[in-house]
């Protein structure tokens, strides 16, 4: 599991850093809980983190900084243009991907406003891995419309196969075939393909991909976001990479991607985002953007001091032993929670522990958000909350239909280097009971439904009294435990 061997066998990952700055948690009873849940309109989006007592809601923006990047925000040069700060945070970009042109924007999202205003039109088509849910938001009201081209394999939630996040070629092929060449603005490639349960694609795929996108002429765009956990994935799954260094690896990829991208509130394990480029023509075009929408081009909606800590956090992503530990932790969590029998995403993929709803809560059809009703349940029965990643995160259709999502997941996040092992085994524990009483959790509907990106704000509520059973099920088995 780690390159630490143990002597008595019980390996575990073994942390490589100290912890030297603690905050105090609360873990409210679960009375307090259900009725938190309640308040939240059963969206663990609107919980407040005062009543949450691991948040593994995501890892945007909430990874452990170092000292060294707490060191550089010390440093930060304020200044709205030509700050020193910038040129540090261009430079570091520059050495990093070997981009000549860096366009900072306030976070990810911001990168794919600025892409999709440049890029996609009436009409156009963008051929990807999979979607992420603000990237499609964008390109959809500009417009376009999104292809999925992933293989067969991505969509099966038990599978052996190390890269369940690669292009399915020929399909790309022929969604360009299909489409026309002339509307396909870009094809992106989204590294730790998040929605799937941050499962990489190897670097063979991308080279394949940019093989075709070659052959007809097509701009490569690469989501950088999740891309440090893409990093270990490739160095310890894909043969031909295991002697390479982090570094090396970074910089094939970023030669076969015309344009990178990434939210360093994942990348670099600080806030904000950034665009880079070799084509002076891509910079000019997308420059405009930024200064309307984010700010002057040596700040782009950052803090100086967030970008004094993504330099840094750049730099240490080039580490494997930092960029191992939310991969390994997360591949702990997973086993621990298999040898329970509860239905998770494999292989273990980063970002976080992926539980399968669709099998854990199978008496919940999916008009009823089986992923959204499990992530409240967990919440309820251990205070940590996750995320739905299902039917409540997809949109309707034009007709008011739901579009039912090809997984029911709830991803528990593992923010990098925030939780212990002994929090881990908590959680592992909760969720395990949880398991063994399923039958109790019971469906959910909406009663506020937002017409866009609707699993961020809107509020639903239980379509029974499941939850006091749950709860009275708790107190039975856990005494007045917390
Ligand atoms: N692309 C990917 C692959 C992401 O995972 C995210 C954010 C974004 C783009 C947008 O970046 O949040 O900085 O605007 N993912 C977060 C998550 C929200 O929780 O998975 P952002």
């Amino acid at each position: 599991m780690s390159k630490i061997k143990f002597y008595y066998g019980n390996e575990v990952p073994l942390e490589m850093h100290k912890v030297r700055i603690v905050q105090k948690l609360n873990l409210p009873p679960i009375e307090q809980r259900v009725e938190a849940m309640e308040e939240a309109g059963y969206n663990t989006f609107l919980l407040k983190n005062k009543d949450v007592f691991m948040d593994m809601l995501t890892d945007s923006g909430v990874n452990a900084m170092s000292d060294k990047q707490q060191a550089a925000m010390l440093e930060a040069d304020d200044s709205y243009a030509g700050s020193t700060t910038f040129t540090k945070l261009e430079s570091k970009i520059q050495e990093i991907f070997g981009k000549e042109y860096f366009l900072p924007a306030h976070q990810g999202r911001a990168c794919e406003n600025i892409i999709s205003k440049t890029y996609v039109k009436q009409g156009s088509v963008v051929p990807m891995n999979y979607h992420f849910t603000t990237t499609k938001s964008h390109i959809v009201v500009n417009g376009g419309r999104v292809e999925e081209v992933f293989k067969d394999e991505a969509l099966k939630i038990t599978s052996d196969d190390p890269f369940k996040g690669n292009m399915d070629i020929a399909k790309l092929r022929d969604v360009i075939e299909t489409n026309g060449v002339e509307n396909i603005p870009f094809v992106r490639m989204e590294a730790g393909t998040n929605l799937i349960g941050g499962q990489p694609h190897s670097l063979q795929n991308l080279h394949e991909v940019r093989k075709v996108c070659d052959e007809y002429g097509i701009l490569l765009v690469l989501d950088a976001s999740l891309l440090a956990d893409n990093l270990h994935f490739i160095k310890t799954r894909e043969e031909t990479y295991q002697n390479k260094s982090i570094r090396e690896i970074t910089r094939e990829i970023a030669d076969l991607c015309d344009i990178i991208y990434f939210s360093a509130r994942k990348l670099g394990c600080a806030r904000g985002g950034g665009i880079c480029t070799n084509s002076k023509d891509v910079y000019m075009k997308m420059r405009e953007y930024v200064t309307l929408y984010e700010g002057f081009l040596t700040y782009g909606g950052m803090s100086v001091r967030e970008m004094e800590a993504m330099a840094v956090g750049l730099e240490e992503t080039m580490d494997e032993e930092m960029i191992n530990q939310g991969p390994q932790f997360i591949e702990y969590m997973s086993n621990e929670l298999m040898k329970k029998g509860v239905p998770v995403v494999t292989p273990a993929g980063g970002l976080g522990c992926h539980i399968n709803a669709m099998e854990f809560v199978d008496h919940i059809p999916q008009s009823e958000y089986p992923a959204g009703a499990l992530a409240a349940a967990i919440y309820i029965i251990s205070g940590a909350r996750g995320m739905e990643r299902g039917t409540m995160s997809e949109q309707r259709d034009e007709n008011g239909n739901e579009t039912l999502s090809h997984m029911e997941l709830v991803r528990m996040a593992l923010p990098r280097r925030v939780y212990t092992l002994s929090q881990i085994n908590y959680v592992v524990d909760r969720i395990a009971w949880l398991y063994e009483n399923r039958k109790l959790i019971g469906g959910l509907k909406f009663v506020e439904e937002p017409s866009v990106l609707r699993f961020f704000f809107g509020k639903l509520t239980t379509t029974s009294q499941w939850q006091q059973e749950l709860v009275a099920k708790f107190r039975e088995d856990f005494g007045d435990s917390l």
